[in-house]
């Protein structure tokens, strides 16, 4: 597919007003994107777990204009309330897809969302949230044009996502989400997200992912700026080679069950992001030192208990802990009783792996 099989044709049905809602989650890079080009294409692939329990619910009610517009007409309210920072947000991203979606100028919007974490819980929400935004619009798109495929709605609204927030491509739908294009995986796509094609060994399925709440703050450094400083980066290039090869290295760790070869890539991929940080210029840490004191936690617990937990991180001080299904009791245990304690207000989210969005109205 390519960009332009995304611009719908003439819409065939005519709709004055309607309501739909849709809960999107949120996913945790393994494999992460951290460098894009132009047009949110990544600069390399990446893959994902899609989470079960942090989730955005977004309903998306319009009503046909009088006549077509210039400009966008909509309101966002966050749990019920008003938000005018939103809005700059949503317009940029309106005016990304406006070609994809010429409805967009049709019709006045009123965007309700909601989010099932804390507020400002440093979870990013972009994800979630863009992700169920393109797949309320995609809905509406269905109503212009019915005929289009289950399977061409979910690649478009993948498309549609990916141009609000590049992690939001891989929100869509599947339990592991691989974004941009690699070698060896066949039907990726710097344009969307694919439900990862290879096998995958049943360790994988149901694998938990407790997030830690270690800094609630806000981030000093957006990942849109961190993304942008991968231009120029010293150690750009061999970075992005690097996740082509540890993609390659998954797959067979992902099929063979291969826990220990898991955690050295996840982990590994991990630092290296942050890594990427310290390294350009400017630079900046966003590891806080629990952050660290929960690493070296983990790093104990998991020599002591001969468990497979590891831990990843996303462009934040927040820790994801990762382990599988049957080692759930023990782990959750050893956070409980050794990990909260890192936490702001001793704050912890335990999640697992999900298949993706879900229609609900
Ligand atoms: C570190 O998707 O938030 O979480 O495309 O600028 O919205 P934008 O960036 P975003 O970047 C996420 C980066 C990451 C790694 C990952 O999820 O792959």
């Amino acid at each position: 597919m390519t960009e332009k099989e995304f611009i719908p044709s003439p819409y065939t049905k005519s709709v004055l007003s309607g309501k739909t809602t849709y809960k999107s989650p949120s996913n945790i890079a393994l494999v992460k994107y951290w460098g894009k080009k132009e047009n949110q294409i990544p600069a390399n692939p990446s893959i994902s777990f899609t989470l079960n329990e942090c989730a955005t619910v977004t309903t998306v009610t319009y009503e046909r204009l009088n006549e077509p517009s210039n400009s966008f007409f909509f309101d966002v309210a966050l749990d019920g309330k008003v938000e005018e920072n939103f809005k700059p947000k949503i317009s940029t991203f309106f005016e990304r897809v406006y070609q994809y979606l010429p409805f967009l100028k049709e019709y006045q919007f009123k965007i309700e969302t909601s989010n099932s974490f804390p507020h400002s819980s440093g979870i990013a929400s972009s994800a979630s949230g863009m992700s169920a935004l393109a797949l309320c619009l995609m809905e509406i798109e269905r109503n212009l044009n019915p005929e289009m495929t289950q399977d061409y709605f979910n690649q478009k609204a993948s498309f549609l996502a990916r141009l609000g927030s590049g992690s939001a491509a891989r929100s869509i739908k599947g339990s592991l989400v691989q974004w941009g294009v690699h070698a060896k995986i066949e039907g990726s796509s710097n344009l969307y997200g694919v439900e990862y094609p290879h096998k995958v060994h049943s360790v994988f399925q149901n694998y938990c992912d407790t997030i830690l709440l270690v800094d609630k703050g806000q981030k000093q450094v957006s990942s849109t700026v961190g993304h942008d400083l991968m231009h120029g980066h010293p150690f750009a290039e061999q970075r992005f080679h690097q996740a082509h090869e540890n993609l390659l290295k998954l797959e067979t760790v992902l099929a063979e069950g291969d826990l220990n070869g898991f955690i050295s890539i996840v982990e590994s991929e991990a630092l290296t992001l942050h890594a990427m940080m310290m390294t350009s210029q400017p630079y900046f840490i966003l590891m806080k030192p629990n952050t660290l004191e929960i690493i070296n936690k983990i790093w104990a617990f998991r020599e002591d208990s001969k468990t497979h937990v590891c831990f990843t991180l996303d462009a934040g001080a927040n820790v994801h802990v990762l382990y599988p299904e049957d080692e759930k009791a023990q782990v959750q245990e050893f956070i409980e009783d050794e990990l909260a304690v890192y936490c702001q207000n001793g704050q912890f989210i335990h999640d697992f792996v999900g298949n993706g969005a879900q229609k609900i109205n």
